[in-house]
């Protein structure tokens, strides 16, 4: 039986196919490459010494993901596939919409047709909105999403969650990933944005490789430590490994488990800057700018739940975080393209 994985040629997706495939797993990879490439598939199979099998296809296409249900053995669904992009999706709303909530819908009605009720779903931290209490434990109310991006993760909860409830046989587990930096320890493998990045982390390595200029820091005013804006970043192979941990605890037919995947620690942006620096030696010039509309102050796990349940706590810190992005982005400044 094969573990069918939507979205696996992405930078989550990728990592989490080489564990996987560690792990003794048959794994089967769907992507639509929209914001990927399939050399991230052929970095995996030189890592795990095995083959991936690959079908370039679109989630919304159901006549293509019937044709794989009716061809592999799939026993259950890691469910990446998605578009993320925060900004973009308040300028293209129906592009979300379309693609995350529709593309879903028609993922999950092809597997029950095929009798395949287990899922795995990429939730974030986003869904919480603005938390109304830090760390955040799973229990804590979802909150306002600030862009359509956001509730296209909290409305494919509350779906998912529906069809658990109506129908015990799905067992659905919904992972609410923090701020996954980082990437293989080989550095082969690791994030590839599109253009100028929006995230943190790919934008310093992109400063520190010489392709931009300077970062600039969203606000110095919020309430926090050092002002600037408090995350939890977690190293994506511990994220992946959760995912491992995740399938173990979809095998012992849990019904509907939500989990937080940080490390519970938040970090500030500046703590981030001179963490890189420290674990680099590269110098990150920056400046202060105002603050991104729609950010918040801090945003952290209490991550205590997937420890007890699952078995999992994120093994890597900040400076290895930083390290990992570094010799992924400074052997490869051009992604996947080099
Ligand atoms: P990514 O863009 O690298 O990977 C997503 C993959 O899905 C890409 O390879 C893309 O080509 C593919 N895809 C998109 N739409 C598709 C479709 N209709 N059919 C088939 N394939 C499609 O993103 P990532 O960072 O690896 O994120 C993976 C998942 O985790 C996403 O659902 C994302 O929303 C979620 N997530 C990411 C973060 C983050 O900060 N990276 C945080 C929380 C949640
Ligand atoms: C981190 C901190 C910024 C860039 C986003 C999504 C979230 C989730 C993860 C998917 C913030 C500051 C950033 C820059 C900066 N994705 N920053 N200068 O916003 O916490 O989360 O990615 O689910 O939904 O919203 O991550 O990396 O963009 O920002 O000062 O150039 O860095 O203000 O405080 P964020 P981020």
């Amino acid at each position: 039986m094969a573990i069918l994985v939507t979205g696996g040629a992405g930078y989550i997706g990728s990592h989490t196919v080489v564990e996987l495939q560690n792990a003794g797993y048959d794994v089967v990879v769907v992507d639509n490459l929209s914001n990927s490439s399939e050399k991230s598939l052929e970095r995996v199979e030189k890592i795990t010494g095995k083959p991936v099998t690959f079908y370039k296809a679109d989630i919304l296409d159901r006549d293509a993901l019937n044709a794989i249900f009716d061809k592999e053995k799939i026993d259950s669904c890691i469910h990446f596939a998605g578009l993320k992009a925060v900004g973009e999706s308040v300028q293209k709303p129906w592009e979300y919409y379309e693609n995350n909530i529709s593309g879903t819908l028609t993922l999950v009605d092809v597997m029950r047709k095929h009798g395949v009720k287990n899922i795995i779903f990429s939730s974030s931290a986003t869904v919480y909105g603005d938390p109304a209490v830090i760390p955040i434990t799973e229990e804590c109310p979802k909150g306002q999403c600030t862009n359509p991006y956001g509730w296209t993760k909290s409305m494919l909860e509350q779906i998912l969650a529906d069809m658990q409830k109506a129908d015990k046989e799905w067992n659905v587990i919904l992972l609410r990933y923090f701020n996954p930096i980082g990437a293989h320890k080989s550095g082969t493998m690791g994030e590839n944005p599109n253009g100028i990045p929006n995230n943190l982390m790919p934008y310093i390595t992109q400063v520190a490789v010489g392709k931009l200029k300077e970062l600039g820091v969203f606000g110095n005013d919020y309430d926090t430590p050092d002002g600037t804006g408090v995350r939890d970043y977690i190293h994506v192979v511990d994220l992946a490994v959760g995912h491992v941990k995740a399938l173990k605890k979809i095998e012992e037919n849990v019904g509907l488990g939500i989990y937080n995947l940080g490390t519970g620690v938040g970090y500030s942006v500046l703590d981030i800057v001179k963490n890189f620096e420290e674990a680099t030696g590269v110098k990150i010039p920056y400046v202060i700018k105002e603050r991104r509309a729609g950010d918040i102050a801090a945003c952290y796990s209490d991550a205590s739940k997937a420890k007890r349940e699952l078995g999992w706590e994120a093994q890597n810190g900040i400076k290895e975080m930083c390290a990992d992005s570094w010799r992924w982005q400074s052997n490869n400044p051009n992604g996947y393209e080099d």
